[in-house]
């Protein structure tokens, strides 16, 4: 068999593609390898959100080409997939000579035919189409990186074109998938032994209400009569139907999460206790300039509702700082909303320019420095807020899913609560897929460590 390097960039999205990726080169004749200089195909999954991980690419490429030439001095065929390539497409070839294949977000399930037509003697391949109506390609994944967590992708694409974000561009028009499937998915998984399925979209609150949409739930049950689908149905219906212990999604979008919602996530034990509502700005003027379609008030009162509902969730965030116009005053709000929604974790980035955004277009006012003083202001007040958040947890039990090795230490294994922290405990004699209670007793930045509870160990496996 040939070998497939894969390295693997940006969220939740891509990663899922990296899975079907590998899966599509199994039927041609590839299998993955770690070992870069072991590889006759050397593929990169790329993130094009922020300019670094744009030109991040770039440099690896010449990295691991630099890796094979001095280890088996020749260098493989590379190719560029993801977010990169669907948006620079055939410019990726200008930009590094050494790619000889570029396949868009759409086009992971002709990665053989392309392989093929490199195979035959032409230079280059190429696929970025997009298209608007195609359904998800049904591709029975075998290649999925964990044993126990499973990513389903339930609505695909963006409609809402954020002044700031490439992603729509990248990704192309909301496609939602048929609930029917998701649920065979899901009860496929549930029959392979998952624990946890993560239902992925970049606005998980537009699923079944824009795309092309067909799903025949009613034959499923009493509850959902005809083709409509909302979010909500859905995961009432995954809650119900899908016999998996934990199910977690990502990413709600502020103006489209309804509070109701969590009634439905209230009422299920299955129904993980995590949100992640990214608010972008606490300024009214800069959410109006980024086209987020809500005020910080609205904002608030969808985080109060989660905060007065019956289970303790976790909610997290996304916030940008250094938005053209940006000013301290717009800044200060951002940190009093922070400071008032009290985020049990949150991904703070500068402002980077994209290409054909609407914001592309306004002035890039924030010196470089300002937004890193703004980034570094903001981080100082959440890792206080956070510090706060997990110290609630010292001392008591907590369910954790056991994912794997510990990068911290052999001997310990890691996993993740229901509102999606980080665990590291020793291993005992539990195994990768258990679902166990584990008691903390140290609190870190970004994790937690305890211990498993004895007399209630393993509590499903
Ligand atoms: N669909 C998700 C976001 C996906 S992109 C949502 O609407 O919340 C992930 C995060 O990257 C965004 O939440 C935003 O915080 C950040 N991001 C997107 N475009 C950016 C840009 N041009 N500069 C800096 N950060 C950006
Ligand atoms: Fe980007 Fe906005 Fe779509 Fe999120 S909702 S992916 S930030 S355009
Ligand atoms: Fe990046 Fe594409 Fe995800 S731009 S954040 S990899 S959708």
């Amino acid at each position: 068999m040939k070998k497939v390097y894969i390295e693997t960039h940006g969220c939740q999205m891509n990663a899922h593609d990296t899975e079907k990726a590998v899966y599509a080169l199994a039927t041609a004749g590839y299998e993955q390898t770690t070992e870069p200089a072991a590889a006759d195909l050397v593929l990169l999954n790329t993130c094009m959100v922020r300019e670094k991980p744009e030109q991040k690419v770039f440099k690896r490429i010449e990295y691991l080409k630099h890796v094979q030439l001095r280890a088996v001095g020749k260098a493989a065929t590379f190719g560029v997939m993801g977010c990169v390539a669907q948006a620079v497409a055939e410019r990726v070839f200008d930009r590094s000579r050494d790619v000889k294949l570029v396949l868009g977000t759409q086009s992971i399930s002709k990665l053989p035919n392309l392989l093929k037509q490199l195979d035959q003697g032409f230079e280059q391949a190429i696929d970025v189409t997009l298209t608007k109506d195609a359904e998800f390609s049904e591709i029975d994944l075998t290649s999925r990186r964990s044993p126990s967590v499973a990513y389903i992708s339930i609505i695909e694409g963006c409609n809402k074109f954020c002044s700031y974000c490439i992603v729509p561009y990248t990704r192309g028009r909301e496609r939602s998938r048929s609930a029917v499937s998701i649920l065979e998915e899901a009860q496929s998984l549930a029959n392979q032994n998952y624990k946890e399925i993560y239902l992925l979209g970049q606005n998980v609150n537009s699923y079944g209400l824009s795309g092309k949409y067909r799903g025949n739930v009613s034959k499923l049950g009493r509850i959902y009569e005809g083709d409509d689908m909302t979010f909500a149905a859905l995961l009432e219906l995954l809650a119900q139907k899908s016999e998996i212990p934990r199910i977690k999604y990502a990413t709600s979008y502020p103006r489209d999460f309804d509070p109701e919602l969590v009634k439905i996530m209230d009422s299920y034990d299955n129904l993980c206790e995590w949100i992640h509502l990214p608010a972008q700005s606490g300024s009214d003027r800069i959410l109006k300039m980024m086209r987020r379609g809500y005020s910080v008030s609205e904002y608030m009162q969808k985080i109060n509702a989660i905060k007065r509902a019956k289970k303790d969730y976790s909610i997290t965030g996304d916030i940008i700082v250094g938005f053209p116009g940006e000013t301290e005053e717009d800044f200060l709000a951002t940190m009093q909303m922070v400071a008032e929604v009290e985020y049990d974790g949150l991904f703070i980035f500068e402002y980077s320019a994209r290409p054909n955004t609407a914001a592309s277009a306004l002035t890039d006012s924030v010196s470089p420095a300002l937004k890193t003083d703004r980034l570094m202001r903001l981080l100082e007040l959440q890792n206080r807020i956070q510090n706060l958040r997990y110290n609630r947890y010292l001392e008591k039990e907590v369910e954790v899913l056991v994912e794997g090795v510990s990068s911290k230490s052999d001997d310990e294994y890691m996993g993740h609560t229901r509102c999606n922290k980080t665990v590291n405990f020793p291993k005992s004699d539990s195994s990768i897929g258990d679902i166990l209670k584990v008691k903390i007793d140290k609190i870190g930045k970004n994790s937690m460590r305890g211990n498993i509870v004895p007399a209630q160990g393993v509590i499903w496996n």
